[in-house]
């Protein structure tokens, strides 16, 4: 017999039906005519349940029937009589798969705290917070490639090994197979890493814009989605040392279009979850709502997440050049008030606060800020006109601050070869992304959607280690 999942038996496709249903109990409670198993098999936030008469069913027979147990349920689809549920599953027989000892296992009935659960990542799936959060993920996973693939861009899988540091951030975990404790040395006594497995130093990717940009000169639209490194010792609610991005290229793209894309691809992404996933979403709202409760008013939200993320949709971000950002900053309260801890003038990187201030505070709407003073961005970012800026869109978003980072890049050979100068990137070591100027190059443009943080403001999750399965962050890397 074939299983049907949870999802399906709650639509009622089987009613009357005999069917069979695999997944792990959640509650069991009853009386002793009768026993009520909640079922879910993660397909869906809600269970199903299934009734077990005691004439059928003796007590013994559901000892192991326990919180956490894998179960096999054969029975009739039927309309429910209970409240809560719309059908139910008469049991005609209970198999447990697997027991789940009810003195050991971790997940208890009662609600646990995401600090405790971070420490069993390797169970939480199975509570509905991270259910939903990872049903979510999931769908903007699968949006991301639909909206991309619709448009007819290609997915390119760029090296997670690389010898270069698309960056020049330095901040990069080293991949080796020398031996540490011992390693060949060379005749100045630093390591020699010709003797390494790659006959250089090679690193973790930070990002996979570098070669992105190589296939976009052929396939004009390109677009990656995979896991990047940074070894930066952020302990943050934002920052993974492992995270995945999305990073499109798109040849004849200036920064006007390619801030038209991210926003019609956030706004894609989004839509498609609150279409696919609207319990998911509203129980993560249910959840911040009881959050805010303990909050002081000044700090609760003024939206629902449900409200927030339609008025995202609904609504054109604001569009900001870094030098009226600035001014924003300057004229206002806050600043007025000395309530900014770092310092306020042209040429500063934007500090979270600032960026929550612009977003939060002043626009209260996701905000692309652009054209950023050019010594606080990356070298391969379009210098403008003024020979200050360079053509840069940071995408900042309510509660989570720059989203996305991205830019025009530099076609121009003998400026990019100036800039590359001016950071002490050798000529020689990326000959092969020159090439893509020497050779047909043109002007292009792409950025990269930190997909953690997406992930965060959908689910309206606070820390960023709760949105990936695994996370990795300094001093943790366990499961
Ligand atoms: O702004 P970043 O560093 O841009 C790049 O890597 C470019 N190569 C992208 C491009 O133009 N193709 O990173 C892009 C995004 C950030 O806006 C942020 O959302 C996310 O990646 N990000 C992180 N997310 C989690 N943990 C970290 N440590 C992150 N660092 C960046
Ligand atoms: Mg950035």
């Amino acid at each position: 017999m074939q299983r049907t999942k949870v999802k399906d038996l709650l639509q009622g496709a089987e009613v009357g039906k005999e069917v069979l249903l695999k997944g792990w109990v959640r509650t069991k409670r009853g009386n002793k005519y009768v026993s009520f198993i909640a079922v879910n098999d993660g397909s869906t936030i809600n269970n199903v349940q299934v009734v077990a008469d005691a004439e059928k069913f003796s007590e013994e027979s559901l000892k192991d029937v326990t919180t956490g147990a894998a179960i096999a349920v054969t029975g009739e689809l039927v309309a429910s009589q209970g409240k809560g549920q719309v059908y139910e599953i008469q049991a005609t027989s209970i198999e447990v798969l697997g027991k789940a000892d009810p003195e050991t296992y971790p997940l208890q009935k009662k609600a646990h705290s995401l600090e405790f659960l971070r420490e069993i990542a390797h169970l939480r799936f199975r509570t509905n917070t991270f259910g939903a959060v990872f049903r979510v993920r999931n769908s903007l996973a699968f949006a991301v490639h639909r909206f991309f693939n619709e448009k007819g861009f290609v997915y390119m899988h760029t090296p997670i090994i690389t010898a270069s540091d698309a960056e020049g951030a330095g901040e990069m975990f080293r991949v080796t197979t020398l031996d540490p404790i011992n390693p060949p040395l060379t005749e100045n006594g630093q390591v020699n890493y010709e003797e390494d497995f790659f006959g250089r130093a090679t690193n973790l990717t930070v990002s996979g814009q570098l070669e992105g940009e190589l296939a976009a000169m052929a396939f004009s639209d390109i677009y990656t989605f995979g896991p990047t490194f940074r070894a930066e010792n952020s302990n943050t609610t934002r920052h993974l040392a492992e995270f995945w991005m999305i990073e499109p290229e798109m040849a004849f793209y200036d920064l006007k279009m390619n801030a038209d894309l991210a926003e019609e691809f956030i706004k894609y992404i989004i839509r498609y979850a609150l279409e696919n996933n609207r319990e998911d979403i509203e129980f993560l709202g249910q959840r911040l709502a009881e959050e805010d409760k303990s909050k002081p008013q000044n700090e609760r939200q003024e939206m629902t997440l449900l409200e927030k993320l339609e008025f995202v949709v609904n609504n054109d971000f604001e569009r900001v050049t870094y030098t009226d950002a600035i001014d924003i900053l300057l004229n206002s309260n806050h600043y007025k008030k000395k309530k900014f801890q770092y310092d306020v003038k042209w040429g500063i990187d934007l500090q979270s606060e600032h960026e929550r201030y612009l977003v939060e505070k002043h626009f209260k709407k996701p905000v692309i800020v652009t054209d950023y003073p050019k010594d606080i961005k990356a070298f391969y970012m379009r210098l403008n006109d003024d020979g200050k800026t360079v053509a840069a869109m940071d995408i900042l978003a309510p509660g989570i601050g720059e989203i996305v980072g991205g830019s025009q890049r530099e076609e121009r050979m003998d400026i990019l070869v100036e800039r590359m100068k001016g950071v002490g990137i050798e000529e020689e070591a990326l000959w092969w992304y020159l090439d893509t100027r020497r050779f047909g190059g043109c002007p292009h443009a792409g950025f990269g959607l930190g997909f953690e943080r997406m992930v965060q403001f959908v689910t309206g999750m606070g820390n960023i280690r709760d949105v990936i399965p695994f996370p990795r962050t300094p001093q943790n890397a366990e499961f």
